[in-house]
Order: C-alpha cells, then sequence, then structure tokens
C-alpha cells in the first residue's frame, strides 16, 4: 500500500501529513496562521504566504517524525495545487517539485475542494455520521454522489462519479457560508473565525424569534448567494440605514430601525437560514443527478446544525471526522494516493491555478 506525503498550503495553514493506502492517516500536521489574521478579521495574502515560508520544512519534517517514516519511504510527493491564494500555493507547491526532484519521487497534482470531499475517507474509511454520532462503521461511498464543500473560500456543490471524475454543478454567485458565518460574527461583534462562535451560540438560541431571507435564485438554481442573508442580520442589529428627516441631517445615513435581540437568537436564526439554504440545494443536487449518496466537507462542515439536518435527505450522508473538515493535508495524501495509483502524475513543470475549475455542465 503506498505511503504518500501530503502537501497543502492553499490558504492560511501550513499541512504536511503521511497517509498509507489512501485512508490510514499516520500523522497530519497542521500550523494554522489563524492568531496572524484574526486582527484583520479575513486572511491577508502577503502575511500568509510569508508565514508559509517559515512553516513548511518544520511542518514537513514533523510530519515525518510523527508517522516514524523517513523521506526515502514516502511513494509519492502529493500537492494542493488548486484552488487557493497565488502567493501560498506557491510555497507548498515548490516545496513540493524540490522534495520529488532531489528524491526522484513522483509528483502528483491534487484539486484542493476535491479534496476536502476525499477527507470523508481519512481515519479507515468512510463512516456515515448523523450529527457527531457515526452511525456506520466504514462504508463505502456509492455513486453518483452530490458533494457539497462549504469553506470560508468555498460553497459548492458537485456531481461525484467516482472520486477522480468530479464535476461542478453549482457554487456561489457573492459570499461563501463560511465567510458569512465570520462577517455575522464580527458584526456580533464575536471573535473569528466566526463559524464555531455563532454555532456555540446559535445551540443556545432561539431561531423562532427572527426570520432571516434564504436566497434560492429560482426554482431550478444550484447557485448559492450569501450577502443578501449577511446584509438582513446587519440591518437587524445595527438598523436600516436611511436618511433622517430634518433640514441639517437631510443627507445623514443612520440606523432608524435599531432592534434588540438576544445575540443567541441572531445566531439561531443566521444558522437556520443558512442550513436551510444548504440542505434545499442538497436536495434539488440530489435529485439532479440521481444521487445515491451525498458527501459534505470543508470548515462548516464540522457545523453542528448542517450535521444534524443531514438526517432528512434520504440518502446516506458522509461528513469527516472534526479533524479533517478544516484545511489539512491529509485529505491532500488521500486524494493524492488515488491519483498515484492511476497514474496520473504531474511534472516538474506543474503550474499553480489560483480559481476552482470552471463549470463545465
Ligand atoms: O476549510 P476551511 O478551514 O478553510 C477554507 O478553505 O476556507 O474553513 C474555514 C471556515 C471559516 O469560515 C470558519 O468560520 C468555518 O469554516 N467554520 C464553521 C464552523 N467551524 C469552522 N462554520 C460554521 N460552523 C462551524 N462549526
Ligand atoms: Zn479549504
Amino acid at each position: 500500500m503506498s505511503l504518500i506525503l501530503g502537501i497543502e498550503s492553499t490558504c492560511d495553514e501550513t499541512g504536511a501529513a503521511i497517509v498509507r493506502g489512501g485512508r490510514s492517516v499516520l500523522s497530519n500536521v497542521v500550523a494554522t496562521q489563524t492568531e496572524l489574521h484574526a486582527k484583520f478579521r479575513g486572511v491577508v495574502p502577503e502575511i500568509a504566504s510569508r508565514a508559509h515560508i517559515e512553516n513548511i520544512l518544520p511542518v514537513i519534517r514533523e510530519s515525518l517524525e510523527r508517522a516514524g517514516v523517513t523521506l526515502r519511504e514516502i511513494d509519492a510527493v502529493a500537492v494542493a495545487r488548486r484552488p487557493g491564494l497565488i502567493g501560498s500555493l506557491l510555497i507548498g507547491l515548490t516545496a513540493a517539485k524540490t522534495l520529488a526532484w532531489a528524491l526522484s519521487k513522483p509528483l502528483v497534482a491534487v484539486d484542493h475542494v476535491h479534496a476536502h470531499l476525499y477527507s470523508v475517507m481519512l481515519g479507515g474509511g468512510a463512516t456515515e455520521r448523523r450529527g457527531d454520532e457515526a452511525t456506520k462503521g466504514p462504508a463505502e461511498v456509492e455513486f453518483p454522489a452530490v458533494g457539497l464543500v462549504v469553506s470560508g473560500g468555498h460553497t459548492a456543490l458537485y456531481e461525484l462519479k467516482s472520486w477522480l471524475d468530479v464535476r461542478l454543478i453549482g457554487t456561489t454567485i457573492d459570499d461563501a457560508v463560511g465567510e458569512a458565518y465570520d462577517k455575522v460574527a464580527a458584526i456580533l461583534g464575536l471573535t473569528y473565525p466566526g463559524g464555531p462562535v455563532v454555532d456555540g451560540l446559535a445551540r443556545q438560541g432561539d431561531c423562532s424569534v427572527i426570520r432571516f431571507p434564504r436566497s434560492m435564485l429560482g426554482r431550478e438554481s444550484l447557485d448559492f448567494s450569501f450577502s443578501g442573508l449577511k446584509t438582513a442580520v446587519l440591518y437587524h442589529v445595527r438598523g436600516v440605514p436611511g436618511k433622517i428627516r430634518g433640514k441639517a441631517d437631510e443627507h445623514r445615513t443612520s440606523n432608524i430601525e435599531h432592534r434588540t435581540s438576544k445575540v443567541e437568537d441572531v445566531a439561531a436564526a443566521f444558522q437556520e437560514a443558512a442550513v436551510d439554504v444548504l440542505i434545499r440545494k442538497l436536495k434539488r443536487g440530489i435529485a439532479r443527478v440521481h444521487a445515491k449518496s451525498v458527501i459534505v466537507g470543508g470548515g462548516v462542515s464540522a457545523n453542528s446544525a448542517l450535521r444534524a439536518s443531514l438526517r432528512g435527505l434520504g440518502v446516506s450522508a458522509f461528513v469527516p471526522p472534526l479533524e479533517y473538515c478544516t484545511d489539512n493535508a491529509a485529505m491532500t495524501a488521500g486524494l493524492g494516493h488515488l491519483h498515484f495509483e492511476h497514474g496520473e502524475l504531474a511534472g516538474l513543470d506543474l503550474d499553480a491555478i489560483t480559481h476552482s475549475r470552471f463549470r463545465d455542465r
């Protein structure tokens, strides 16, 4: 069974992992940059690439040490080459190419978003989960499947005919859902990243107190939009901007409709609207591709309400173990194993690509 070194540096986490046979994670090291970006409430690309340069070699070294393997024992080096921030991608790509060349090992290119979907296979094989409870032992994901990747940078639906045959069928036209969580957290004066905090507060709130809008973008659409929901939360919390009638203030905008709601209730109502849209689009996706299963990956797949709601879909639903929801290199190594086994190798002229593959439907 092949032993793959995975390298991840698409955004703000520097990761290296050793995975055997595509499923068994021998080590998974992630150097997070959350603290560096927290005061900016978002990832600053230049800061991210500088931190990757500092972290990449220690992280690779630690992944080997923890797994108890040497570079010579590795069968291939897999690297996330798309999509991501260009400066960040180039650090991982350069490290991977250098190692592959110096060791005369094959290089494998991995799509980071497809790897988020593959992350449900890590830790021994796919386990169907409802909430955080595993309801079945390891199982094979049945294809065709609908994949949903939900993170700070991505919100997209895919048709999967296999792990290597993945087609984009819907995407966000504005904010990613994780980005909406982060912005709502900022509106509510909470810490960054906002997802886990808003999720925690939402569990203590009453979602029936407020009803926020759901953007469905038409009856058939598989696309997403979250900017309207984010703005609705902003207006609810800060008031709707409008003109104050009065000579001196004629052109000033101000909060004219300031309401007071419990922060827990706002979080719960936002989460209810966000998850409702995700679930309804998943149902449309299942019908569109006649899916036998659903796969959800990315940072927001850690969300408690989303995990619980997967129960009502009528097909088997797979989410990653919590540790593999956010960016990591184990998923890169795992999917890299499949490419390697299929002889899909990359050359040393491999380029970094910042965007996802364009929709091809
Ligand atoms: O996959 P990821 O680590 O990075 C990207 O590729 O973007 O996802 C990070 C995102 C952040 O926006 C964070 O707020 C969100 O995932 N997130 C959550 C939860 N945990 C992380 N969103 C909602 N509920 C959560 N429990
Ligand atoms: Zn990601």
